[in-house]
């Protein structure tokens, strides 16, 4: 194993993802930043400058568990304080396991600004996938808006509510296109063709192949928003992997993918060598108001400027879930993976909701909407500084006669930043359960993700979680994950082992929804975490501490 050193500059600097001009956080002048690569085992060291001139930074490698270095996790307010303009800080981490991961700012909403990038991990030296293919590509997802991602924030926090809208384009590997279409000249399309010459920042991205291979695709999905579905025209795709994680392979012909998942797909090139076909990406379980993005999927030796002969793959309509949930539900471990616990030590009930506090519009779990504390929770825990954070325990649970099909009669929430604390190594179940937003018939999809761990999905439901849902568990064979959907009215059951001594952010994905409130603070063994680096605890009530300890 190796350590992979990196010197990043964060930036904000001018970029055209969808062809028109803007300001984008990029990493040592790219945008999305460099993709890191390395094989399991290996230490990533990155020493990171903020050159940002008037915001912190943090950025989080989503998907590393940080086992061992909870304060390398990159999460404001969480893991350490963020990094101070023209100040470098080093994330120094492992990467035990192989697979398909990214990384992002955690901090505001810098992830929406374009603060991301790959980070793939490959098997260890000497050992082997459990399939085969002949050749990879990696495709990094996001949306894109015109509007800044601090005006985004403003307008979020405003009263009344501004709502940030649909983005105004898709993103893959950071291109996309506003202006035109590249499918312009099928059917009743009111845009315009692309003129693009193909070098520019915009221009799409194509996949060579050659014919009757097998090629891997991994896909990874740091949408702030969009939930999205993909496919490559007249093509099957094979699920191999999922955050990380092998599952049993199975085949489709379009995939869903929510913001903070990651897949490895195979798909084989047996079509006809001589036309070239679309890969495709649409909006789901949100009105689309957003253009398909689209690239070119070039077989050699047919020229990648021949356009794909047929119209690009019709996505399934936004709002059929069944088609969403029939995909979720058909990602099983591998054979031979690790099974969970047969029974938990503690279950926590956390209900989403859409809220009012004073008359701004929030999102809150069992009525309690996030705010982070000036102090990083690693440091105020590990320090017992009592007056860090509210010391008393967030509520588990949420009324029983809550009725999750309605608006609540009474919507109004209040803040909070608690922490839920597990003993080490207990095995923790977490349902999450969906309800009925602000406004009558509207319940929305929340991609929920944890930081430093993998849980199983035991099951997903319709309606409101009762005890007898627990004989339908799948404990034989539920896949491991890093981040799982609750889908409109429905509830969505996790385990996982508390094994990792830290502090660690539980969250819905979705960038606005986190920013209005909707996660939650989890800890586990923050006795046993030694030696967290005096540079990342300069804030707060920590700074304050260090300070008088020289004195
Ligand atoms: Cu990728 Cu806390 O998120
Ligand atoms: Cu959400």
């Amino acid at each position: 194993a190796k350590t992979r050193h990196f010197k990043w500059a964060v930036e904000s600097m001018y970029w055209s993802p969808d062809c028109v001009e803007n300001v984008v956080i990029g990493i040592n002048g790219q945008f999305p930043g460099p993709t890191i690569r390395a094989r399991a085992g290996d230490t990533i060291a990155v020493e990171l400058t903020n050159k940002l001139h008037t915001e912190g930074v943090v950025i989080h490698w989503h998907g590393i568990r940080q086992f061992g270095t909870p304060w390398a996790d990159g999460t404001a307010s969480i893991s350490q304080c963020a990094i101070n303009p023209g100040e470098t800080f080093l994330f120094r981490f492992k990467v035990d396991k192989a697979g398909t991961y990214f990384y992002h700012g955690h901090y505001g909403m810098q992830r929406s600004a374009g603060l991301y990038g790959s980070l793939i991990v490959d098997v260890a030296q000497g050992e082997k996938e459990p399939f085969h293919y002949d050749g990879e590509f990696n495709l990094l997802l996001s949306d894109w808006w015109h509007k800044s991602s601090q005006l985004q924030e403003v307008d979020l926090s405003s009263k009344p509510f501004r709502w940030i809208g649909e983005p105004q384009s898709l993103l893959i590997n950071g291109r996309g296109q506003y202006n035109c279409s590249l499918a312009a000249h099928f059917g009743n399309s009111s845009s315009i063709s692309c003129d693009l010459r193909g070098n520019e920042q915009c221009a799409p991205q194509i996949l060579h192949v050659h014919p009757n291979k097998i090629y891997r695709l991994r896909v990874t999905s740091t949408t702030a928003l969009a939930s999205l579905n993909l496919a490559i025209g007249n093509h099957k795709l094979v699920v191999v992997e999922a955050d990380g994680n092998y599952v049993e392979p199975f085949s489709v012909d379009d995939m869903d993918i929510y913001s903070g998942e990651s897949y490895s797909i195979l798909f084989t090139t047996d079509q006809d060598p001589s036309k070239n076909y679309w890969i495709s990406l649409s909006v789901r379980g949100r009105e689309p108001k957003t253009p398909q993005a689209l690239t070119i999927l070039n077989y050699s030796p047919t020229s990648a400027s021949n356009l794909p002969t047929s119209p690009p793959p019709i996505a399934p309509l936004w709002n059929d879930y069944n088609h969403s949930k029939a995909f979720s539900t058909n990602i099983l471990a591998r054979t031979g993976s690790a099974r969970p616990p047969t029974t938990y030590d503690r279950r926590v009930f956390l209900l989403n909701t859409q809220n009012h506090i004073d008359g701004y519009v929030k999102w809150a779990i069992n009525n309690v909407s996030l705010v982070l504390p000036a102090t990083p929770y690693l440091g105020s825990i590990k320090y017992g500084l009592k007056r860090a954070f509210d010391r008393r325990n967030p509520p588990e649970n949420f009324p029983f006669d809550y009725d999750v099909t309605k608006p609540a009669p009474n919507p109004n929430s209040t803040y909070g930043n608690g922490v839920y604390t597990f003993s080490l190594n207990s095995t923790v179940d977490v349902i999450l359960q969906n309800a009925n937003a602000l406004a009558p018939n509207v319940s929305e999809i929340h991609p929920w993700h944890l930081h430093g761990h993998d849980f199983w999905v035991l099951g997903y439901g319709e309606g409101k979680f009762t005890n007898e849902d627990e004989r339908k568990f799948n404990l034989k064979d539920p896949p491991l994950r890093n981040t799982a959907v609750i889908f409109p009215y429905g509830w969505t059951a996790l385990r996982f082992v508390a094994n990792n001594p830290g502090v660690w952010a539980f969250h819905c994905h979705i960038e606005p929804h986190l920013h209005m409130g909707m996660g939650v603070v989890f800890a586990e063994g923050v006795d046993h975490v030694s030696k967290i680096p005096k540079e990342a605890l300069t804030c707060g009530l920590t700074g304050k501490m260090f300070m008088n300890n020289k004195g």
